[in-house]
């Protein structure tokens, strides 16, 4: 499978979802590039399009092509946030963060009137859990919040989970907000409601990367064409 025709198909297939005039929660990382893309293209078209962005990466893109931006507090409505994702199980629960955006992503998701996930399609699993769910965590007494996470993932069953800092070359990697991801390799992931809910319940954890109950449809794309599945 050609991953980026079909990341690309994915986000032809959202702009069909998109008119004039519209606030639009803008995404992540490589699928959600492609969909900013054909936004900018609207824009030289005519169209008057508004753009939050979920990170400064997509910012400066959306920028770069002529789309307004406007920041969250600034609008009470946003009609359709698209994003890509790391994995997505049969139930619509996501895993999402690989780009270190998650924090924002999912505040943008789920202030939207509809949340629309688009990817190739080897993001949809039967289980999440082999991507690493990453987890934002305040640098404040950083260490101190990884034992808590560990005790929590112990608590959900997860015997042995392997948790990193993220770092890139030694240095850890500070998310837009200037804060701190942690990687936890937990394997197959059963209870994604239930272990969304006991991190979120963690001080120090800023958001993790467990999107349930969000998602109004997944687009996946892929060589052939794109399948719409909704919840
Ligand atoms: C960014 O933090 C992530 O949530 C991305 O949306 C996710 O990693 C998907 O990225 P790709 O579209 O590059 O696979």
């Amino acid at each position: 499978m050609d991953k980026e025709a079909g990341k690309r198909l994915a986000a032809e297939e959202a702009a069909k979802h998109v008119t004039t005039d519209m606030t639009l929660g803008l995404g992540t990382g490589s699928t959600a590039r492609y969909f900013v893309d054909i936004m900018g293209e609207r824009v030289k078209q005519g169209w008057t399009l508004r753009g939050i962005p979920t990170s400064e990466e997509t910012r400066r893109q959306a920028q770069s092509l002529g789309i307004e931006i406007i920041e969250p507090d600034e609008t009470t409505i946003i009609d359709v946030a698209i994003d890509g994702t790391d994995e997505a199980d049969p139930s619509f629960n996501l895993i999402k963060g690989g780009g270190a955006a998650l924090l924002r992503e999912k505040i943008v998701a789920k202030a939207a009137r509809k949340f629309i996930v688009i990817a190739d399609k080897s993001k949809r699993v039967v289980a999440l859990g082999a991507f690493p769910l990453p987890i934002e965590i305040s640098p404040f007494s950083w260490a101190l919040t990884v034992s808590a996470i560990r005790a929590a993932l112990t608590a959900n069953g997860f015997t042995a989970p392997r948790l990193s800092l993220r770092a890139t070359d030694g240095t850890p990697v500070k998310t837009d907000g200037g804060n701190l991801i942690i990687d936890a390799e937990l394997g197959r992931i059963d209870a994604p409601i239930e272990l969304e809910r006991a991190l979120a319940a963690i001080p120090g954890v800023l958001e993790s990367g467990l999107f349930c109950g969000m998602t109004d449809m997944i687009i996946y794309g892929d060589t052939d064409g794109v399948s719409v599945v909704k919840p």
